[in-house]
């Protein structure tokens, strides 16, 4: 592992006063950022510099700071979460970047995720995905079944599982060149799909989510594949393919039923 030092760098960071504000790059210089500090780590210390300063500090979305929670969404270098992989923008690290280095830091570009100011967007039109279809009806008679009783494929629950792990960054939005959220609903559909538990609502929920996705205007997808190298979660395109035939035959059952 690399030691620690301390680096200077200079940021140019993408500033809007608001949402109708036209907005502009900025540039700061810092000094003494340590290798080992994460890159929000960085982004706390300049916002300390700016307010000693008596300047507005820099807007940027966080919470969890450990890859759970999805809020950090930084467009690093022209990197969605930065120039490393597999890790989101509050797990990346200030080793990965060299002494008297200039880092550009952008929000996430896209029509459905709008500017709210500086480096945060609005991404409630995945919370409107979600609340179309991403959902299990549970039988509260008294009868309900226990759900550790119900057997389920291994494979189908590991597939699953694995499909839950997406955070809902927007990682693969920003970087689509179609602004598209197919990644995104393909694994909440998955998830969902692929257990006994979500076959209730399974002719409706492809159709519903895929619907609101278009309502928010999101692009469609055209197999670039982008999406699945920046998701800090290694979601597959594999879930896209399944959403896709979730949609068709739950299109074909409901014309079959019409
Ligand atoms: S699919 Fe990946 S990149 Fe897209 S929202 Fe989920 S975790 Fe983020
Ligand atoms: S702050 Fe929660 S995933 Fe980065």
């Amino acid at each position: 592992m690399a030691s620690s030092k301390n680096i200077s760098i200079t940021l140019k960071i993408w500033r809007q006063k608001n949402a109708n504000d036209q907005g502009k790059m900025e540039t700061y210089s810092l000094k003494d950022v340590s290798t080992d500090s994460s890159f929000l780590e960085m982004l706390d210390l300049l916002n300390e510099q700016l307010i000693e300063e008596g300047k507005e500090p820099v807007a940027f979305d966080h919470d969890c700071r450990e890859g759970i929670c999805g809020m950090c969404s930084l467009f690093i270098n022209g990197q969605a979460h930065g120039p490393d992989s597999g890790v989101t923008t509050c797990q990346l690290h200030m080793r990965m970047f060299k002494d008297g280095e200039t880092i550009y830091i952008e929000p996430w570009r896209s029509a459905a995720f709008p500017v709210i100011k500086d480096l945060m967007v609005d991404r409630s039109s995945f919370d409107r995905i979600q609340q179309a279809g991403a959902y299990v009806s549970v039988n509260t008679s008294g009868r309900t079944v226990d759900a550790n009783a119900i057997p389920i494929n291994k494979k189908a629950a590991d597939d699953a599982f694995d499909a839950a792990t997406c955070i809902g960054c927007g990682a693969c939005v920003a970087t689509c060149k179609n602004g598209s959220a197919m990644l995104f609903v393909g694994a909440k559909v998955s998830q969902f799909a692929l257990l006994p538990q979500g076959k209730v609502e399974a002719s409706r929920r492809a159709q519903k989510m895929v619907a609101q996705m278009d309502l928010e205007g999101f692009g469609n997808c055209t197999n670039t594949g982008a999406c699945e190298v920046e998701c800090p979660k290694g979601i597959s395109l594999e879930n896209i393919a399944r959403m896709n035939r979730e949609f068709l035959s739950a299109k074909i059952t409901s014309e079959e039923m019409a």
